[in-house]
């Protein structure tokens, strides 16, 4: 494999690393990606499914041919389920803005074709990932590609898109990194189920036995999750001792009922807070989970991934074409902003829709007189919303 030149090299090809090359690559600027994925295996990974409405603009950049429109569906709001009885949340009446319901594993299929008919290479399944000379100005990553040969992409900028188990935050050094971290004593226990869905927007109910999410799919397959101990073992969970935990957690005075079916898929998906500051070091930038991990009660994983491509993307063609590296320079500032207001909706919403089994009973009281408080005020529900929806972005896309 020869050496490779190129104007951004991008270490990671989820949804962050490709959205950023396909902005770089509608600006003229070119790319490289490589990632220690297959193909297949990021196809085929169940992510995250609600998209903001910004971020759906941002599929909606011509050259990606997204289906967010065909294949998505909009949503005007959620439900929030407080011990059975129902609290609709109209967004377009309380903030005039909507949501779509979108899996990231398509938005990945979408982006993955639009990087393939751009004809910039995108190396899958390499090893051995290294990024050198992050301090210079023609930083490197160096990997081994899936037929043995070693690359080494030489780039004016270097991305890491990684997501949060990558090599690439590591290569800004410990002593200027700072990292802010924070653990819950609960992950998710997540399914897919073959069956119609049970209620016409997604449900985020709050009961004594802990929180339930009523996701959904399609018309046919449904996504689901439940609070449970970290230490939850897949296997001693049978179909029937889901459904009969899952219809415990949302049943109320109303009789509304689960639309059950065959489960197709179980996982137990960790559950915390991060943030990486600086998100740069050099020429090297983070993106998305790299550099941030918020846990899914807020919906904005993706989301906060796109949000800093949305400011990365022109600050790296400004720099590129018109060697103003201004905004380049203020892009960890303006994209850590957006992280903390991200991290604190997702951490409140974790808080008052859980339940927390190390809490003393006078923080259960709180968190409970806090959720009453947003939900029964109609400021409150607007703030709710607001969060929800997603906070404009701060840059225009190129
Ligand atoms: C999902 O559908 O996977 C999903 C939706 C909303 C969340 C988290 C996950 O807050």
């Amino acid at each position: 494999m020869p050496d490779l030149h190129t104007d951004v090299a991008i270490v990671g090809a989820g949804p962050a690393g490709l959205m950023l090359a396909h902005l770089l690559h509608v600006a003229g600027i070119d790319s490289v990606v490589v990632d220690n994925r297959s193909h297949d295996d990021i196809a085929t990974t169940h992510r995250a499914g609600i998209l903001e409405a910004a971020s759906v603009r941002m599929l909606e950049t011509p050259g990606i041919d997204s289906r967010v429109h065909t294949a998505g569906h909009r949503h005007d709001g959620i439900d929030i389920r407080v011990d059975g009885v129902s609290h609709p949340l109209d967004f377009p009446d309380l903030v005039g803005e909507s949501v779509w319901l979108y899996p990231q594993n398509e938005i990945y299929v979408d982006l993955a074709a639009a990087r393939a008919r751009t004809g910039r290479p995108t190396f899958h399944a390499v090893t051995d990932t290294r990024l050198d000379a992050v301090e210079s100005q023609s930083p490197q990553v160096r990997a081994v590609t899936d037929d043995g040969e070693p690359l080494t992409v030489t780039a004016r900028y270097v991305v890491g898109a990684d997501g949060s188990r990558g090599p690439s935050r590591a290569s800004i050094p410990e002593t200027t990194r700072k990292r802010f971290f924070h653990e819950y004593p609960f992950a998710w226990f997540g399914i897919l189920c073959e069956a119609p869905p049970s209620h016409e927007v997604l449900i985020y109910s709050r009961s004594a036995r802990g929180f339930a999410l009523i996701s959904q799919r399609s018309d046919t397959v449904q996504r689901m999750y439940f609070q449970a101990p970290p230490d939850t073992e897949v296997a001693d969970w049978s179909d029937d001792r889901i459904w009969t935990e899952l219809q415990a957690r949302v049943e109320g005075p109303d009789g509304f009922a689960l639309r059950t079916g065959p489960i197709i898929d179980k996982t137990v998906l960790p559950f915390r807070s991060a943030v990486t500051e600086p998100m740069q070091h050099g020429s090297l930038f983070l993106a998305g989970d790299s550099a941030h991990t918020v846990p899914p009660t807020g919906a904005k994983g993706l989301n906060l991934a796109f949000a800093d491509v949305a400011v990365l993307a022109p600050a790296l063609v400004r720099a590129l074409q018109d060697s103003d590296a201004e905004a380049l320079a203020r892009y960890s500032a303006t994209a850590t902003k957006r992280v903390w207001k991200a991290q604190n909706f997702s951490y409140q919403m974790t808080r008052m829709l859980h339940t927390d089994p190390t809490a003393d009973p006078f923080e259960a009281r709180r968190s409970l007189g806090e959720l009453d408080s947003i939900l029964t005020s109609d400021h409150g529900r607007r703030y709710l919303a607001e969060c929800y929806t997603g906070w404009p972005h701060t840059t225009t896309i190129p």
